[in-house]
């Protein structure tokens, strides 16, 4: 079956043709990086603004460079559930248009179910059941993946979602947006030692997350030392709170593997890109005999193949959507 994914719940205009919830034949996905430096983040309305601009031009272009036509494309998939609502609303209103004139099936998907998607979708050895550390700008979530589409939540962050904090933490420095590959950069260059930043929840047994205390330990830190003229080396800063962050994700998904008595994680989400995180997650591998999956890095950020293959696997358990499908801003995972 050829299923066109649509995705636009954040700041990533994406469209996408996957056959068989397996090959991916196009995954065209539009970031706005120019609004995004402009701004120091993401806006809203403008944002929904420019996936209004692109939406048709990515779509076509999905279909183009696949080699197919509109005709080919046997049902579409789109994001309508956890995002910006005015964003999510241009990916659904594209998806029922082309559903409803082209008299396709219409399934909504949830985006976290997405992100679990992608590493399903990149690694055709990945299992069932298995926990899936989901991590990126919006959300940080442990979630025991019991069966295809059936998800149990474990734990998820209190405050700031882990990819949050790189991009604030990386606003505070000057050092640009989004934060987290700028910062994963800087830090192969910095002593990962070289400042004791806290790990927050580390001790307790919650599987929750919380990134606030150690995004402000940071910031604190950095004032001190310009406040006493000391020496700042960014590239030390850098490295400390990338690790104490790996730390904290590393660990706590350990654990939730231990507690749900599986041995295959997977990592996904635009953070899952992290140099130092896959590497941490591959000697924790070795060191616990856990066997750890990550996407490639084109389908760890947001994009619309992982979208298409969630479909193909929703569709495929007859839950397909009506044109009154729609967009949910925050929505439980378990449905
Ligand atoms: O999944 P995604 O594209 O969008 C959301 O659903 O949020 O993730 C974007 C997030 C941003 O916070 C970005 O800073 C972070 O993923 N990110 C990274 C890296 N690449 C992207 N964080 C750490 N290291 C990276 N290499
Ligand atoms: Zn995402």
């Amino acid at each position: 079956m050829l299923i066109l994914g649509i995705e636009t719940s954040c700041d990533e205009t994406s469209a996408a043709l996957v056959a068989d919830g397996k090959q991916v034949l196009s995954n065209v996905i539009a970031n706005q990086l120019d609004l995004l430096s402009k701004y120091g983040g993401v806006v809203p309305e403008i944002a929904a603004r420019r996936h209004t601009e692109l939406i048709g031009y990515v779509i076509k272009e999905a279909i183009e460079s696949a080699g197919k036509s509109l005709a080919d494309i046997e049902a579409v998939a789109v994001t309508a559930r956890q995002g910006l609502v005015g964003c999510l609303l241009v990916g659904a209103a594209a998806a029922k248009t082309l559903s409803y004139s082209l008299g396709i099936p219409l399934i909504g998907i949830h985006h976290i179910e997405g992100h679990i998607f992608a590493n399903l979708l990149a690694n055709p050895r990945l299992t069932v059941p298995h926990v899936c550390l989901t991590v990126s700008g919006g959300h940080t979530m442990l979630v025991y993946v019991r069966d295809y589409c059936q998800y149990e939540l474990l734990g998820s962050t209190l405050d700031d979602a882990a990819g949050e904090a790189f991009d604030k933490i990386a606003k505070f420095l000057g050092l640009g947006f989004p934060g987290g590959p700028v910062i994963d950069k800087l830090a192969r260059e910095g002593n990962r030692r070289a400042f004791k930043f806290p790990r927050p929840l580390s001790t307790s047994r919650t599987l929750d997350f919380s990134f606030s205390g150690l995004k402000t330990s940071v910031i604190n830190t950095f004032k001190h030392q310009v406040a006493g003229n000391e020496a700042l080396p960014l590239e030390d800063i850098a490295a400390s709170f990338q690790e104490a962050i790996v730390d904290v994700l590393v660990s706590k998904t350990v654990e939730a593997a231990a507690r749900t008595e599986v041995s295959v994680v997977s990592v996904t989400g635009g953070v899952s890109a992290n140099s130092r995180l896959r590497e941490a997650f591959v000697d924790a591998g070795r060191e616990t005999g856990l066997t750890v999956y990550f996407p490639e890095f084109s389908l760890c950020t947001d994009n619309a193949a992982m979208i298409a293959a969630a479909g193909q696997a929703r569709y495929e358990r007859g839950d397909a959507a009506d044109l009154n499908l729609n967009v949910v801003p925050y929505a439980p995972l378990e449905v």
